[in-house]
């Protein structure tokens, strides 16, 4: 992408984040008309969809030729990766948003070509915006992240994920992410994945994986994190598919081989 068109836009993204996040801030002690999705603990409002809608009628009003992949579907469902496409969720963690009302985010990741240009992750009540445009470092509000610590081990390291790692699962075989999180220091939950990628970029917990994430989970982090020299793939180690949903590791890069042989080993 042309980098003053990007400049262009990561402007005009950032406003409209504010923007949402100031609307959401307004609107959040009114009835939310809190519905269910996939399973009875996957909620849904209605501020994630007209926060979702604001993005789609703004963004097709300015940039008519660009496409949006957003979780609540007033989007475009793109079914491939050409031309630029803003891949928004509305808020993330909206269990935190509903049950606690802060430790969520709004995440915006805009990919032209397939190529991550523009990162944005805002906390809405911390008022704290992660950002990160391609090649140009990463930054929280105007302080630059500084590159992850290359030479750290394993048993150093601070890993975000949830217990269903440790119950029996489709994916691996709990006994050995057992063996897993006694080998590394420890493990947080924060129940929203793009804030779990802006604090791996911040180095505040040294990676994170998740099962089952979409791409509007992750479009934001992955620019971000990459930016600090951190990495992300699925738990295979395979680059990450866009358009699909997977279970995702992303973490510094120095015990990244080293978290995937677990997986390896504990794969189903
Ligand atoms: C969810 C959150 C959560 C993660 C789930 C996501 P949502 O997003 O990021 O932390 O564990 O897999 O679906 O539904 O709150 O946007
Ligand atoms: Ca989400
Ligand atoms: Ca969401």
């Amino acid at each position: 992408m042309d980098s003053l068109l990007r400049e262009d836009i990561f402007k005009q993204a950032i406003k409209w984040v504010m923007e949402a996040g100031n609307t959401i801030r307004d609107k959040m002690n009114d009835p939310l008309d809190i519905e269910t999705k996939s399973n009875a603990n996957d909620l849904v409002t209605k501020l994630d969809k007209e926060t979702e809608q604001f993005f789609v009628a703004k963004i097709k009003e300015k940039y008519k030729d660009h496409f949006i992949h957003g979780e609540e579907g007033y989007g475009d469902n793109p079914t491939s990766l050409d031309g630029t496409i803003w891949i928004i969720d509305p808020i993330d963690g909206t269990m935190n948003f509903v049950h606690q009302k802060r430790n969520f985010a709004i995440s915006v990741g805009i990919y032209h070509d397939g190529v991550g240009e523009i990162g944005l992750i805002y906390d809405v009540m911390a008022n704290t915006l992660y950002h990160a445009k391609k090649g140009q470092g990463a930054y929280k509000d105007d302080v630059k992240l500084q590159p992850l610590p290359k030479k750290k081990n394993i048993n150093e390291a601070i890993v975000g994920m949830n217990h269903f790692w440790l119950c029996e699962n489709r994916f691996i075989d709990e006994q050995v992410m057992q063996s897993f999180v006694k080998d590394i220091r420890g493990t947080r939950t924060y129940g929203s994945a793009a804030l779990e990628f802006a604090f791996t970029a911040e180095g505040i917990v040294d990676g994170y994986i998740s099962m089952g994430l979409s791409p509007w989970d992750v479009a934001a982090g992955i620019i971000i994190v990459n930016e600090v020299g951190g990495s992300t793939t699925d738990i295979d180690g395979r680059p990450v598919n866009m358009l699909e949903k997977s279970a995702i590791l992303t973490c510094n890069t120095s015990f990244q081989k080293d978290i995937l042989k677990y997986l390896k080993k504990g794969r189903k």
